[in-house]
């Protein structure tokens, strides 16, 4: 079954970038000059998704907005034939795709907020992109995903290895090889607390497509790390019972709800912004010297 759908998850309080995050949300934090989310919504365009749920909650309308024309704003910009580029780029926002808006009302986890996208999927295989992971790259990986998701008819995740350090803050995928880079996975735990159990260094990051049955799987799912209710506990209940398939996809990813992240973006971006890239580039070799 094609998958159409997409979900965007942007509901979480943001406390590893606060303050930034206090009254901005942090999926609208900038890469250069566009918001994280916007990098996202990009990618589900580019892989054929163009029916969007983004799960917001009360201090998030800043999303809506972006995603919505700004008559005043475009008004004042059509009138100059200087600006024509940057009136170009603020109505590209609006019209990118289908955009819908549901509240989280609580910040329930990632799960509870998935469990909101019930009614707008219906019983469609959808994918989920993370609202704070940006993964740039020439074949956008979500289309990876549901090119494996159409091949294989089982729920997929995005996975890359990642350090022994960072497995325990993430998630470990039991894999076995498939073929090229895709493996199955039967079995998966949420931020392995010990050595012990640890599957592998394989770790579920930013990217999903799953069958409509994790709906049901979510309501009878108990709440897990953090006392919310992870979307991986479902995901592992899907792989134990009917196995997943795990896609090691092309593209660099940025998590834009951590520090470093932002500022590996920025940097990154700004390097192939052609009007960053020079003045950027002379900058850091400036700056190395005294490093
Ligand atoms: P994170 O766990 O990275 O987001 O969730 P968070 O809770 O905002 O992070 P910190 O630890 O407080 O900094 C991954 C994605 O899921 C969304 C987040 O907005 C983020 O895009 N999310 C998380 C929700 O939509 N609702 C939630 O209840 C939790």
């Amino acid at each position: 079954m094609k998958v159409r759908k997409a979900v965007i998850p942007a509901a979480g309080l943001g406390t590893r970038v606060l303050p930034a995050s206090k009254s901005i949300p942090k999926e609208m934090l900038p890469i250069v000059d566009k918001p994280a989310i916007q990098y996202i919504v990009e990618e589900a365009v580019a892989a054929g998704l163009t029916e969007i749920l983004i799960i917001t909650n009360r201090g998030k309308v800043a999303i809506e907005d972006h995603f919505d024309h700004s008559f005043e704003l475009e008004a004042a910009l059509s009138k100059n034939p200087e600006k024509a580029e940057i009136y170009k780029s603020v109505q590209i926002p609006a019209n990118l795709a289908n955009i819908t808006f549901i509240r989280q009302k609580e910040t329930g986890g990632l799960g509870h907020a998935v469990l909101k996208a019930k009614q707008f999927i219906g019983g469609e295989p959808f994918a989920v992109l993370y609202g704070d992971d940006v993964i740039l790259g020439e074949d956008p990986c979500v289309g990876q995903l549901c090119r494996a998701y159409e091949e294989y008819g089982k729920g997929v995740v995005g996975i890359k290895e990642v350090t022994p350090q960072q497995i325990k803050k993430y998630s470990s995928m039991k894999v076995s090889p498939l073929k090229d880079n895709l493996y199955e996975i039967t079995d998966m735990i949420e931020k392995p607390k010990t050595d012990a159990d640890i599957f592998s260094l394989f770790s579920i990051l930013g990217r999903c497509v799953l069958p409509a049955e994790i709906f049901e799987i979510l309501e009878n799912t108990p709440k897990g790390a953090g006392g919310e209710l992870q979307l991986t506990d479902a995901m592992k209940t899907l792989s134990r019972t009917k196995g997943m398939v795990g896609v090691d996809f092309t593209g660099t990813r940025y998590d834009m709800g951590n520090k470093f992240g932002i500022l590996k973006a920025n940097i990154d971006v700004g390097l192939s912004h052609p009007e960053t890239k020079e003045e950027l580039a002379a900058y850091i070799k400036e700056i190395a010297k005294t490093l």
